[in-house]
């Protein structure tokens, strides 16, 4: 575990973290791009913290990976590529600089470091896990496989190296459905999210999904009478799942899509309220791009996610710790069913 009280001290010798309030109105370029959910004496605490980071990033060739749960500073702050986990997998591919910092959860950074063995991939809290990578191991695919011999088998990259060393073919909440459908095979064993399994097997009836007992600890708190209790209260109220919700959570709501799609989704159909029914720095984060939208609904946080912050980005930056490792042997064949997603997937939107 990181010893933060070590780790304030030592940033305290080297960088001047104090809050400014000069050094916040200077940096009001990017202040803008999250006025709506950032107040300026909270934007004085995280301006030091940003400017040092993005200074560091220079001298270390350094680029920032977030993903869309990332907090507002992290996310419009720091980031070089933010996105949903597809296309930070698809954006890994194309890193030039030789140091990727993952800000998201660690098989994010595991997937980056699979595609790119050459490179440091920094993660700033090695804790930041993920309930449905922590559901499942190699042994379980193994087990999945006695049960169903023949059936190919579909991992989301919410996996360990090692399951997707163990998978056929893995796949995110944006293809997850074309990919089901486009493996071979009548029966097709997804893992490990059964929620977003179950999702996919009424997309595709044509298939028999079977599917591990994992769940997402931030979705499965939803319920369909949450999504009908809201709507009552906000009549003309839109709302939006993650498939990572339980299908009669998804059947409740006007689109159901990955973190990028349902982005897209708000941002093409400009709704007058909508609830996002997914973690809720989603929210924060497209708040200002879409000011005429207002956004309602719980603020279910990911616990994993919200490990990663501005000052454990700048300690892995600063120490060059962090560093995530693959066993090669594991990463060769791991990397195989992240490239056959990342290449269907692009085959598909061809
Ligand atoms: P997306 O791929 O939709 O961003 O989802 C990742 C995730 O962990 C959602 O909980
Ligand atoms: Fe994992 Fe759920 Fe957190 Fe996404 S939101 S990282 S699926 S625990």
């Amino acid at each position: 575990m990181l010893d933060l009280t070590s780790i304030r001290d030592e940033l305290a010798r080297h960088y001047d973290l104090e809050p400014s309030v000069e050094l916040a109105a200077s940096m009001a370029d990017i202040h803008a791009r999250m006025d709506r959910v950032m107040p300026w004496p909270d934007w004085a605490i995280h301006a030091p913290y940003v400017a040092a980071i993005n200074r560091l990033k220079r001298e270390r060739n350094a680029v920032v990976l977030a993903h869309n749960y990332m907090t507002p500073q992290i996310y419009h702050g720091i980031s070089d590529v933010v996105g949903d986990s597809l296309h930070l997998a698809i954006k890994a591919t194309e890193v030039e600089a030789d140091v990727i910092v993952q800000c998201g959860v660690h098989f994010m950074a595991e997937t980056s470091k699979i595609l790119n063995p050459a490179k440091t991939v920094l993660m700033p809290d090695m804790e930041a896990g993920c309930s449905l990578a922590e559901s499942i191991t190699a042994e379980g695919i193994a087990e999945m496989r006695a049960r169903f011999p023949g059936a190919p088998v579909v991992s989301y990259v919410n996996t360990t190296a090692e399951v997707k060393a163990a998978s056929d073919i893995c796949c995110t909440s944006a293809n997850a459905a074309q990919i089901v459908a486009a493996v071979e095979g009548d029966t097709v064993i997804m893992t490990p999210d059964k929620w977003l399994a179950q999702n996919v097997a009424k997309k595709v009836p044509q298939k028999r999904v079977v599917w591990w007992d994992g769940a997402c600890v931030v979705h499965e708190r939803f319920t369909a009478q949450d999504l009908r209790d809201f709507r009552d209260w906000n009549p003309g109220l839109r709302i939006i799942a993650h498939p990572e919700c339980p299908p009669e959570v998804v059947d409740e709501a006007d689109y159901a899509g990955s973190t990028a799609n349902i982005q897209d989704w708000v941002e093409k159909e400009r709704p007058k309220q909508v609830m996002l029914v997914t973690e809720c720095s989603m929210a924060a984060n497209i708040s200002d791009a879409n000011p005429e939208v207002e956004f309602l609904g719980p603020c279910n946080m990911c616990p994993y996610m919200q490990k990663i912050t501005l000052e454990k980005v700048l300690w892995s930056l600063h120490s060059m710790t962090g560093a995530v490792e693959v066993d090669p042997s594991v990463a060769d064949r791991a990397r195989l069913a992240v490239q056959r997603m990342i290449d269907l997937s692009r085959r598909l939107a061809a």
